[in-house]
């Protein structure tokens, strides 16, 4: 069965996944592509996939930049209907010869924005709307082929449309959640203007999957790296139902895992009847970590330490194969983009050494967004527990002790990192946030127990909300929890004399700290 299918043309923008995902919300699938993504590659595409539309994604340069990316002028002409959002409104003007007056600085923030035309994109909106801009460079007129749909009080082609063709442009983001009708504008787009039909769900993934996984790895043996996580429980589970016996999970315990986590992912996956193998690897861990402060350099030992790990029990078992739990978002923010600046170095993406032992990498939930990936997770019988679970990196407990790690500092973290989860969970918060978790920072300040002057460590807790990882807010809980974790933490742990809690959020900081 082939899916009718948006393409997302990639010019950079952090929120370029995000557009991804609402398409998806609508059962409609969807693939970010590369910007200079040529005609006939469409084409081809369409083995695969029912290409309707294209929609061109934000991005953070300006139309002017002589190295901005572009995508190939013969694209609008493919009979496709195309939506430009914010960057991607822009360049199509520019294309279009129409006058785009350079950015002199860049605005962002709610406007209000007067519609003009209620038509195509904008069917059925009221006549001011609330929409989240990004104002780098301006659309100021447009030629005759094209007709504005929208003005702002700085921008007097906010939004615009080709007379003949299905081409949209606008300069706001209708992905981001402050663009009040920003998911009636994309409906409109999917299914007015592209008329998709809503044919995809998640269900279906995972009957491709496992087809997929049986393809790729055959009659040979294969092990997947089992952290306990959402993403690799339900790589598990998956896996499991494809290869049965010859599918080996391996839970590498590097020393930086939470209080009691080998023992619930040991008797949860018991249950699922996979072979089970612990590998205890603590002391080569804190070995490789020894001298390192740079939080990249960790996060590559330790994906690299995780490998050597894994081809070690590979060859133990036999295994050629190795599956991972790679998501979307994971290949996104790692920067595998041409454009887009690399944020961190996810240990089980971008953290791969480049030389291995396996025959190839398997990664079955690629494609697939988090929410989705609990679906997944829900319908294969996980527990609730897993399906869930806040996330965790898979450097673990490293990233979360800042600069150098010792044993000491890991065993300080890992308890107030409980105490955090124990009292956050405690209070009926856990639903109501995407993270919760401590840090032990390297700030080392006064205080003062039983009567004695005491110089010990500061821990922070942070604690988010975040629908998907990509931006994120603080969360405002009450006083009273954090008087507890705070009086808990200093009580509980000698060695910690001041607590403090995180107020930012994502962006300007990340959620974790390194
Ligand atoms: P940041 O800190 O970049 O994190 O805002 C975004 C989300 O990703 C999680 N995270 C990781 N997940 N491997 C993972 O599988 C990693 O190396 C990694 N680093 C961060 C983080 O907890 C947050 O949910």
């Amino acid at each position: 069965m082939t899916y009718d299918t948006i393409l997302v043309l990639d010019f950079g923008g952090q929120y370029c996944h995000l557009i991804g995902r609402r398409i998806r919300e609508h059962n409609v699938y969807s693939e970010i592509v590369p910007h200079d993504i040529k005609p006939e590659e469409i084409k081809l595409l369409n083995k695969k996939f029912n290409v309707k539309g294209l929609v061109f994604s934000g991005g953070p340069a300006s139309v002017y930049d002589p190295n901005a990316p572009r995508c190939d002028p013969n694209i609008l002409d493919l009979n496709l209907p195309v939506l430009g959002l914010c960057y991607g409104h822009q360049l199509i003007a520019q294309i279009a010869s129409g006058k785009v007056e350079p950015a002199k600085h860049r605005e962002y923030g709610i406007a209000y924005v007067t519609i003009d035309k209620p038509v195509g994109v904008l069917k059925g909106l009221d006549k001011k709307e609330k929409v989240w801009m990004s104002h780098g460079d301006t659309v100021l007129a447009l030629p005759a082929e094209y007709e504005t749909l929208a003005h702002t009080g700085s921008c007097p082609v906010a939004a615009f449309r080709h007379k003949e063709k299905p081409i949209y442009g606008l300069q706001w983001h209708p992905e981001v959640v402050h663009t009040e009708k920003g998911t009636q504008m994309l409906r409109n787009f999917i299914f007015e203007v592209s008329n998709c039909e809503a044919n995809w769900k998640v269900e279906d993934f995972i009957e491709t999957a496992i087809r997929e996984i049986k393809r790729s790895i055959g009659e040979s043996k294969a092990i997947i790296g089992l952290s306990g996580g959402i993403d690799s429980s339900a790589s598990t589970a998956l896996a499991a139902k494809a290869l049965g016996k010859n599918l080996t999970a391996v839970f590498v315990d590097h020393g930086f895992v939470r209080e009691g986590e080998p023992e619930f992912v040991k008797s949860t996956f018991e249950k699922f009847g996979v072979n089970f193998i612990l590998a205890e690897a603590q002391e080569r861990f804190l070995q490789k970590m020894v001298g390192v402060a740079d939080p990249e350099k960790k996060r590559k030992i330790v994906g690299e330490e995780f490998i050597r790990v894994f081809e070690e029990v590979a060859r133990q078992v036999g295994a050629e194969y190795l599956i991972q739990g790679t998501i979307y978002p994971d290949r996104i923010e790692s920067g595998f983009r041409k454009f887009s600046d690399k944020i961190k170095t996810h240990h089980n993406v971008a953290g791969l050494p480049t030389k291995m032992e396996f025959k190839a990498v398997v990664e079955p939930l690629r494609n697939l967004y988090k929410d989705e990936v609990r679906k997944v997770a829900a319908q294969l019988g996980l527990p609730k527990e897993i399906v869930w679970r806040q996330p965790f990196p898979g450097p673990g407990l490293a990233v979360r002790v800042t600069g150098e790690i010792t044993k000491e500092k890991v065993e300080i973290v890992r308890k107030a990192d409980n105490i955090v989860t124990e009292e956050i969970e405690k209070a009926g918060l856990k639903h109501s946030l995407w993270q919760y978790f401590a840090v032990l920072t390297e700030t080392k300040s006064t205080g003062v127990k039983g009567d004695a002057r005491a110089y010990g460590y500061t821990v922070a807790v942070r604690a988010v909300e975040s629908q998907e990882a990509m931006t994120a807010s603080f969360a405002k809980i009450p006083y009273d929890v954090l008087e507890r974790i705070s009086t808990r933490i200093t009580n509980e742990i000698p060695q910690v004399v001041r607590v403090v809690y995180d107020i930012t959020h994502k962006p300007p900081a990340t959620i974790e700290w390194e």
